[in-house]
C-alpha cells in the first residue's frame, strides 16, 4: 500500500496526477490550502484530503502531523505552484521585476518546497521506498532558455524560471542526501491550467504523464535527475 500527498492537488496538474495515482492503487492526499475547494477535490477523486498551505509553517507543520498519525507518507509530489502572471495574463518581464514578486515567487515555488520536504522527511524516512517528486519546468532549463529561436528563450520572465532553476538545484542536493530516496524533478511540458490562463498547448493527461511515472518509480529507479515525459531533460 503506498500512501501518497500531492501538494496543490485541488485542480490542473496535481488533480489530474491524484486522478491517476488513484487509479494505480495509491493512498492519495490531495493538499488543498482551502478546504472547501480541498473537501469537494477529493471527493470527486475518492482521495483524503489534508488542509496545507505550503508557505505557512504551522499549516505545513498540522498536515505532517495528520499524516503520520493516519500511518506515515511513501510518496510525496511537490506539485503546488504560481507563475504569478500580471494583469491580462502577461508574464512580468525583466524591467517590471521587483525583489517583492522575486520573494512571492520564492516564498511558494522554492522556500514552499523545502518546507513541505523538511516537514515530511521524517516519515519518508520511515517508509520502504521514499519517492519525492518536484515540479519542475522546461523554463528551469539553462540550456533551454538560451536555445535561441524557441519558446523557451522567448519567454520574458524572470521570478518564474529562476524559481523553477533553483527547485532543479534543490533536486539533485537533496537526491545526493538521501541516496535512500529516488527524487527528481520534472518538466511537465506547457499544459493548459489556470496557471497559464489556459493558454497551454498540452492537456492536463498529457502534463502529467511524467508526474504519475515519477510518483511510481521503484528503488531501482532513477535519482537526482530531470525529466520530462521523452526522457532526461538537458539541465
Ligand atoms: N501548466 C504548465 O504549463 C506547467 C508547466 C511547467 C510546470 N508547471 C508546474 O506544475 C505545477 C502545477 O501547476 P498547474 O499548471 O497545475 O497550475 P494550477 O492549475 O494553477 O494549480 C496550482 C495548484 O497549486 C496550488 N497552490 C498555489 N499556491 C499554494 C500554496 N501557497 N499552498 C498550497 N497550494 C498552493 C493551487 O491552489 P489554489 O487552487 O488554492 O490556488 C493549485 O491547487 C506548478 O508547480 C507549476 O509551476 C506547470
Amino acid at each position: 500500500m503506498t500512501t501518497t500527498l500531492i501538494t496543490g492537488a485541488n485542480k490542473g496538474l496535481g488533480y489530474e496526477t491524484a486522478r491517476r495515482l488513484i487509479a494505480a492503487g495509491h493512498t492519495v492526499y490531495v493538499g488543498s490550502r482551502d478546504s472547501e475547494r480541498g473537501r469537494l477535490a477529493a471527493e470527486r477523486l475518492g482521495a483524503r484530503m489534508v488542509l496545507i498551505d505550503v508557505t505557512d509553517d504551522a499549516s505545513v507543520a498540522a498536515a505532517a502531523k495528520t499524516i503520520e498519525a493516519d500511518g506515515g507518507l511513501d510518496v510525496l509530489v511537490n506539485n503546488a505552484g504560481i507563475e504569478g502572471r500580471g494583469a491580462g495574463n502577461v508574464v512580468v518581464g525583466a524591467a517590471d521585476t521587483t525583489a517583492e514578486e522575486m520573494r512571492t515567487m520564492f516564498e511558494t515555488n522554492v522556500f514552499g518546497l523545502v518546507r513541505v520536504t523538511h516537514a515530511f522527511l521524517p516519515l519518508l524516512h520511515r517508509s520502504a521506498a521514499p519517492v519525492v517528486v518536484n515540479l519542475s519546468s522546461g523554463l528551469a532549463s539553462l540550456t533551454g532558455v538560451t536555445a535561441v529561436g524557441t519558446p523557451a528563450y522567448a519567454y520574458p520572465g524572470v521570478a518564474y524560471p529562476a524559481s523553477k532553476a533553483a527547485v532543479n538545484m534543490i533536486t539533485v542536493q537533496y537526491a545526493k542526501a538521501f541516496p535512500g530516496m529516488r527524487i527528481n524533478a520534472v518538466e511537465p511540458g506547457y499544459t493548459a491550467t489556470d496557471l497559464n490562463g489556459r493558454t497551454g498547448t498540452q492537456t492536463v493527461e498529457e502534463g502529467a504523464e511524467i508526474i504519475v511515472r515519477m510518483a511510481q518509480v521503484g528503488p531501482d529507479g532513477p535519482t537526482g535527475g530531470y525529466f520530462d515525459a521523452s526522457g532526461p531533460f538537458p539541465w
